[in-house]
C-alpha cells in the first residue's frame, strides 16, 4: 500500500457517502440540495455543490460543537499531524481563534503582552475582553516601510517590570514574512511561567519542510492559530487552532469561548475542505507541491537578484515562499498598479514601499517565468515620473493608549471631522486589511501623525469629552 493510499479524510468520505444516499429533505440549508437556488449561479456553480451544501449532524457527519463523528476523527488527524494536544477547525478563519483565545485567557484588565503590529482580529479579542495590552515594539525596517523582528530582549524586560502578565500573545511571521526568534522567546515564557500564543495564521506549510522556520508548537507555544486557508490549500476563512500537549492554559475555558462564538451551522463543504487540505499535506503529492514552491520561489528569488532597480527583502531565517519586493521609482501600490494593468498579473498585497508575492502550492512553475520575464522588463524601465502616493498603508506608528480598549469602544461617542479629532481619543478600529494592522485603536490619542493613513476618512469616531 502506497503513502497516498494509507492518508484518509474522514469529513471528505463523510460528504461522498452522504451526497450518494437517495433521500428526502426538510431541513436547513433551506435550498433543499440546490433546489431552491437560483439557476444562472447553481448553473455556474454546478448542481454537485449544492447537493453537497450541508451543516454538520446530519447524515453520519459528526458534529463540529462538540466534536463528534468524522468531524472529531478529522480534528484527531490534524493535531497527530501537528503534534498538539487537541486542533480545533475554526469557520471564521483565524480571526475567529483569535477572539476565543481573548475571550477565554486575557480577562477585564488582566495584562498580556502583545506586538504592536498584531492582526485586528487580536484587537478585536481585546476589546471583547477588557485585557489591557503591553506592546511590544518591534524592530522597523524602514528601507522597507515593514515591521521586522521582535527582540526577545524586550519581552523579557516587560515580563520583569510586570509579575502579572497574563499571556504573551505574538504575531509569526508577520504577513510579509519576517520571522522572529520565537524559540528564545519561549524560553522566557517559561523561565517567567507565562504562556506563549503564537498567530502563525501565515505559516500553516512551516511543518512540512526544513526549508521553513520551525514552526512555534515545536518551540513551545502554548497555542497556535493558523489560517489554512491562506497557504494550506483550504478554502477561504477555514483556519485551524493547536494546542501543544503539555500547556498550563485553561484549554476548557478555550473551547468554550469558541463554542460561543462559532457558528451553530459549520459549512461540511468548508469543514471537507479543512479535512482535504490536510490529508493531501501528509500526500507524496502534497510534499511535492509544497518543494515546488519553495523551488519556484528560489527561483524568482535568484531572478530578481540580477535585477538593477527592483529588490527583495533578504533576511535569515526566512520563509522563502514570501517574497517582499521594491522598485527604486515606484511605491509598492504604484507597482502592483503597474503588473495588474500592464501585465494582467495580481500579487499578494501591496504597500508602501512595496508588494509582497506569493509562492504557492499551487503555483506552477511557468507562472515564475512569466513574473520573472515581467520583473525584468519593468526593471528595465524609466519610472522616474511616477508622483508619490499621498496616502500611507503601513502603520508604523507605537500608539499612546490613554483608555481601556474596551472601555473607549463602549464609551459615549461622537463622530468628528478628521481635522477636529487631532488631541482626542479614538473610539474605534482603523486597520484596513491587508495588512489589517491598526492605524487607530479604541483608547488611542489621535496625532497629526495618524492623518496621511486617514486619506479616504472624512469623520473618526472619538469618546465624547465629559
Ligand atoms: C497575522 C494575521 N493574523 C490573523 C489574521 C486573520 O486571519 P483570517 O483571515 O484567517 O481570519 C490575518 C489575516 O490576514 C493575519 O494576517
Amino acid at each position: 500500500m502506497g503513502k497516498e493510499d494509507r492518508v484518509k479524510a474522514p469529513i471528505v468520505e463523510a460528504l461522498i457517502k452522504a451526497y450518494e444516499k437517495k433521500s428526502y429533505h426538510f431541513h436547513i440549508p433551506g435550498h433543499t440540495r440546490g433546489q431552491g437556488v437560483y439557476k444562472p449561479f447553481k448553473d455556474f456553480m454546478g448542481e454537485k455543490f449544492f447537493r453537497c451544501d450541508m451543516t454538520d449532524e446530519f447524515d453520519g457527519i459528526g458534529t463540529l460543537n462538540p466534536p463528534t463523528g468524522p468531524i472529531k476523527e478529522a480534528e484527531e488527524m490534524c493535531a497527530k499531524l501537528f503534534g498538539a494536544q487537541k486542533s480545533l477547525f475554526l469557520l471564521n478563519g483565524s480571526t475567529v481563534g483569535n477572539i476565543a483565545i481573548a475571550m477565554a485567557l486575557s480577562l477585564q484588565g488582566k495584562k498580556i503582552i502583545v506586538n504592536r503590529n498584531c492582526h485586528r482580529s487580536v484587537l478585536t479579542g481585546m476589546i471583547v475582553s477588557g485585557a489591557e495590552p503591553l506592546w511590544v515594539i518591534p524592530q522597523k525596517l524602514d528601507d522597507w516601510s515593514l515591521w521586522g523582528k521582535i527582540n526577545p530582549d524586550d519581552i523579557e524586560k516587560l515580563l520583569d517590570t510586570h509579575n502579572d502578565v497574563e499571556m504573551v500573545w505574538l504575531t509569526n511571521p508577520t504577513y510579509e514574512g519576517v520571522v522572529s526568534d520565537i524559540k528564545s522567546i519561549s524560553k522566557i515564557c517559561k523561565k517567567h511561567n507565562v504562556p506563549l500564543v503564537v498567530d502563525e495564521a501565515h505559516g500553516t506549510l512551516w511543518k512540512f519542510k526544513e526549508a521553513f522556520p520551525t514552526p512555534s508548537l515545536d518551540l513551545g507555544a502554548d497555542i497556535v492559530v493558523q489560517s489554512f486557508h491562506k497557504t494550506g490549500g483550504s478554502m477561504a476563512q477555514t483556519s485551524v487552532m493547536h494546542i501543544a500537549k503539555d500547556t498550563n492554559f485553561d484549554v476548557e475555558a478555550l473551547v468554550h469561548s469558541l463554542r460561543l462564538l462559532q457558528t451553530t451551522s459549520p459549512s461540511v463543504i468548508l469543514l471537507a475542505g479543512l479535512d482535504a487540505a490536510r490529508a493531501q499535506l501528509e500526500t507524496e503529492e502534497g510534499a511535492h507541491n509544497i518543494q515546488t514552491a519553495i523551488d519556484n520561489a528560489n527561483y524568482l528569488r535568484n531572478e530578481i537578484r540580477q535585477l538593477k532597480h527592483i529588490k527583495q527583502l533578504e533576511q535569515h531565517p526566512c520563509d522563502p515562499t514570501k517574497i517582499f519586493i521594491k522598485a527604486e521609482h515606484l511605491s509598492g501600490i504604484q507597482l502592483e498598479s503597474v503588473l495588474e494593468k500592464d501585465y494582467n498579473t495580481e500579487v499578494e498585497s501591496a504597500s508602501d514601499r512595496g508588494l509582497l508575492i506569493l509562492s504557492n502550492i499551487g503555483n506552477e512553475r511557468k507562472d515564475f517565468e512569466y513574473l520573472a520575464k515581467v520583473l525584468k522588463e519593468i526593471d528595465g524601465k524609466n519610472y522616474t515620473d511616477a508622483k508619490p502616493d499621498k496616502k500611507k498603508h503601513m502603520p508604523m506608528l507605537v500608539p499612546e493608549i490613554k483608555m481601556n480598549l474596551r472601555k473607549a469602544f463602549y464609551s459615549e461617542k461622537e463622530e468628528v471631522n478628521k481635522e477636529d479629532a487631532i488631541g482626542r481619543i479614538s473610539a474605534e478600529v482603523i486597520a484596513e486589511c491587508p495588512p489589517g494592522i491598526a492605524v487607530l485603536l479604541p483608547g488611542e490619542l489621535i496625532t497629526e501623525a495618524h492623518l496621511p493613513y486617514l486619506e479616504d476618512y472624512d469623520k473618526l469616531e472619538v469618546v465624547k469629552q465629559g
